[in-house]
């Protein structure tokens, strides 16, 4: 007869139960970043669901504003960002919030204050939206240095000092995708249990790929290490493959196949953004955190 564990999974592994076993290896702990990330995992149903009936529920299109970036602000942007700030605030467990929706950062009332600092991309990949392409949220976790005096030096830490980040791809399926530091770990959300459980533990990219994957479209605007880098890739000079080509223009979902397939993904400065489009406060830092 067949064993239930054969076709069920009946030992889960859900992300709370995970991060509970992370916070058991500091003995010190007294639980907080387990609490800060059961908000942002809410944060991240919420949004899986908004997503999910975007279209039915009247969630696509403009919001009408701008944001900081110059970018016009979807309706999901902005949804998603009351959502994460709401969650960030009354977990009681962040100071300071930095998100790519405001233009300034929020610095928490003193009664609802904790020790963390989170920059985040509440939305990822705004132009996929409405078409229904993947999408994702960003975040990054600091620990604040000074707690009596708290400022915008707080996030302005390196991106080695965060002590955890993740992202949450809203793709074909719901992933989570975080590292406190220890490992990175995938949770795939059940929607019928409401919960992320484990699917891909212990996360390591391959060390070989076989895509490249950049916006080609950019490419009269790239230096010539850049484009003269792309073409190796395909017209390659010593006898291998060519590369094929992944670009999807959500960072998160971009990142999370690179993660999983190998390979290479790159916003390279160009003449139109001499910087970089890439924010590096709650794009670059987190993904380059996790991929390390
Ligand atoms: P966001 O939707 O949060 O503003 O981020 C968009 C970013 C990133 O997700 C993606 O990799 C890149 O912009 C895509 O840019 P292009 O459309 O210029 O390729
Ligand atoms: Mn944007
Ligand atoms: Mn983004
Ligand atoms: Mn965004």
């Amino acid at each position: 007869m067949d064993h239930a564990a054969d076709t069920f999974r009946t030992d889960l592994m859900t992300i709370t139960r995970h991060v509970l076993n992370e916070q058991s290896r500091h003995p010190e702990s007294r639980g907080d970043l387990t609490i800060l990330l059961s908000h942002i995992v809410l944060g991240c149903k919420f949004v899986a669901s908004a997503v999910n009936k975007a279209g039915l529920a009247k969630l696509t299109g403009l919001a009408g504003e701008t944001n900081v970036q110059g970018e016009e602000q979807k309706k999901l942007d902005v949804l998603s960002n009351e959502v994460f700030v709401n969650a960030l605030v009354s977990s009681g467990r962040t100071c300071v919030l930095v998100s790519e929706e405001d233009e300034k950062a929020t610095f928490v009332d003193p009664k609802l204050r904790g020790k963390y600092c989170v920059c985040f991309d509440p939305l990822d990949g705004s132009s996929n939206i409405d078409c229904g392409v993947s999408i994702g949220t960003i975040f990054g976790i600091y620990m604040i240095k000074n707690q009596d005096t708290v400022t915008l030096e707080e996030v302005l830490q390196p991106g080695k000092d965060m002590i955890a980040a993740g992202y949450c791809m809203y793709g074909s399926s719901c992933t989570l995708v975080l590292s406190t530091g220890n490992g990175v770990n995938g949770f795939t959300l059940d929607p019928s249990l409401g919960e992320f459980i484990m699917t891909h533990p212990d996360i390591k990219i391959p060390p070989k790929g076989k895509i490249y994957s950049v916006n080609e479209g950019n490419a009269k605007n790239w230096d010539t290490p850049t484009a003269k880098y792309v073409e190796k890739c395909k017209y390659p000079t010593d006898g291998s493959s060519p590369k094929s080509l992944r670009y999807i223009g959500s960072m998160v979902a971009d990142v999370h196949r690179t993660l999983l397939y190998g390979g290479i993904f790159l916003y390279p400065a160009d003449k139109k953004s001499p910087s970089g489009k890439l924010r590096v406060m709650y794009e670059v830092f987190p993904m380059s955190f996790l991929m390390e």
